[in-house]
């Protein structure tokens, strides 16, 4: 049996080189991390929940016409996704004031937000992935005005898209995360969802009790945390009821 390349190691998923050029395999770890990995745990059956829930509502983007990385799904911990490269950027997009918003500006967790806010943070793990203005990204080159006008688009349509489906299950989206990559095609760059989208990216809220079902339960020792995605998987029909 051959080794596979190993081509990056992150806290919550291995990338090995996939089958085909210009494909990765994503592998999703059962580890845990919060607060820049200042607090870590392996949560059993954590890879496999975000590997399914990941496919879903990527699958369900690609459908609706919003590029992603995801291909298919290899099996129980693993899918295969396109190669791309990743804008050093983590898009937050929010609908609910909650977590960093609320202590930065002091406005109550749960409040309603007027429009959806946007905040892009500077992917660097060193320096516990600060926020940062469209000025620095400008200034820094990380981005440009056309990606930023296509961030800000693609952003839009994934907050919509993801809170229809969490409304129709009784779940509020109160945020979430995204990272964008670029793939190259011919003379042309275009910009695609790229990474994870799963209860660790997002802020997942149950609508009639206010359960909290996401890392969050993690982060404050709320409960099970697997127990939390399961919940959000059996809502979507992503699990069968039994498991
Ligand atoms: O911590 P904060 O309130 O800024 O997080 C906003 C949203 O972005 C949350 O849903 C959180 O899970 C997500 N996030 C993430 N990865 C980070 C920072 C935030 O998935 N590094």
């Amino acid at each position: 049996m051959a080794r596979r390349k190993k081509i990056y190691e992150g806290k919550a998923k291995i990338l090995y080189e996939g089958p085909e050029p210009g494909t990765i395999v994503q592998y999703f770890k059962d580890d845990a991390t919060a607060f820049n990995a200042e607090k870590k745990d392996v949560i059993d059956g954590k890879g496999v929940l975000n590997n399914r829930l990941s496919e879903y509502f990527m699958t369900g983007l690609n459908q609706i016409g919003v590029p992603t990385h995801f291909i298919r799904r290899l099996n129980m911990r693993e899918q295969l996704v396109r190669n791309c490269e990743i804008v050093p950027l983590e898009i937050i997009v929010r609908n609910y004031a909650a977590g960093s918003l609320s202590k930065r500006l002091g406005i109550a967790e749960g409040t309603q937000l007027p429009r959806p806010i946007i905040e892009y943070c500077y992917k660097d793990d060193a320096l516990g992935d600060p926020l940062v203005s469209e000025e620095h990204i400008a200034a820094f080159g990380w981005a440009s005005q056309q990606d930023m006008d296509d961030i800000l688009s693609l952003a839009l349509r994934v907050n919509d898209f993801m809170s229809g489906v969490m409304l129709a299950v009784g779940i509020r989206l109160v945020d979430f995360k995204i990272e964008i990559g670029r793939v190259f095609e011919g003379d042309f760059q275009r910009l695609i969802v790229a990474d994870e989208i799963s209860p660790d990216s997002c802020r997942l809220w149950d609508i009639e009790t206010g359960q909290k079902l996401d890392k969050d339960v993690f982060r404050r020792d709320l409960g099970n945390l697997a127990d939390a995605y399961s919940e959000v998987a059996r809502r979507l029909g992503v699990l069968p009821k039994s498991n």
